[in-house]
């Protein structure tokens, strides 16, 4: 359902003004999936002269504020990248501090979270994680499965160019099995092999702390995504900051190459 985003914002949230604002006649719409990479803590941290794990404790707080404000004013997908295939170069205590905060949030998720209206997804290859931590993954997807609100996809050790290997490898064996032919291969069928099948590409992309890169985030699914990047290291995220992102997405053009 599309709904005007001055009507809808006034309605959901309040206090709002910034969106609330906004004057325009043309009808705006929220973005259905909004990407978030979450990213900045490192350099908070050090801002601060703290631990990088300090960074990480606090990101992960804005990680929880922020599904919680994308759930209220009524976003349908978010996909937040929380771990690289790529971030395993970092050193050993980096990642196990990383890993140990991704356990805390599990498990609060299948506790307190129940009540939330929020369906979680994990997308990458978890099969290298501990397999304590693929069971609390499975058990939340389980527990979720049924809710109607927000889709919740969260990035643990994902790549885009891993998503994209497997894909064609599922494809080559399916050729393979004599399932399919390499003509039957398209661009829809590559989207079923890939971890966010069924869902509909990220409209907007959002990239806090001032980097200007993608760093191997849903390559294939943001064909067509709108790009947001700015200054604010993660850990300092607000909801007025995930509003601008959203004000600057409804007031762009789409044309999808056409005209
Ligand atoms: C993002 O923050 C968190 C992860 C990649 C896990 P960083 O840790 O990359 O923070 P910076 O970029 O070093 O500041
Ligand atoms: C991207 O951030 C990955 C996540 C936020 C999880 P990085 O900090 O790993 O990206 P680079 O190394 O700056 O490209
Ligand atoms: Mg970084």
């Amino acid at each position: 359902m599309f709904l005007p985003i001055k009507f809808f914002l006034r309605k959901k949230t309040k206090d709002n003004d910034i969106l609330t604002d906004m004057n325009h006649n043309r009808e705006h719409i929220l973005p259905k999936h909004i990407g978030i990479i979450m990213d900045g803590n490192g350099r908070w941290a050090k801002k601060h002269g703290k631990m990088r794990s300090a960074g990480h404790v606090e990101g992960a707080q804005r990680f929880r504020e922020i599904v919680k404000y994308c759930e209220k004013i009524g976003i349908k997908y978010l996909t937040v990248y929380a771990f690289s295939t790529e971030n395993w170069r970092r050193p050993q205590e980096e990642v196990n501090g990383i890993m140990k905060l991704f356990k805390e949030y599990l498990i609060e998720a299948l506790t307190d979270f129940q009540k939330e209206n929020i369906k979680t997804c994990f997308i990458g290859d978890r099969s290298v994680l501990s397999k304590e931590l693929i069971d609390l993954m499975n058990q939340c997807e389980e527990d979720t499965k049924n809710k109607t609100g927000l889709v919740l996809n969260i990035a643990i050790n994902y790549g885009g160019r891993n998503e994209i290997v497997k894909a064609v490898k599922e494809l080559a064996k399916e050729c393979l099995d004599g399932k399919i032919l390499p003509d039957d291969i398209t661009e829809q069928s590559i989207s079923q092999h890939l971890y966010t099948v069924n869902q509909p590409d990220p409209d907007l992309i959002i990239r806090p702390s001032g980097e200007y890169r993608t760093s191997n985030f849903l390559l294939w699914q943001s064909a067509y995504s709108e790009y947001y990047f700015d200054n604010i290291l993660w850990p300092d995220y607000t909801g007025k900051d995930l509003e601008r992102a959203i004000e600057a997405y409804c007031k762009r053009n789409r044309r999808y190459g056409g005209i």
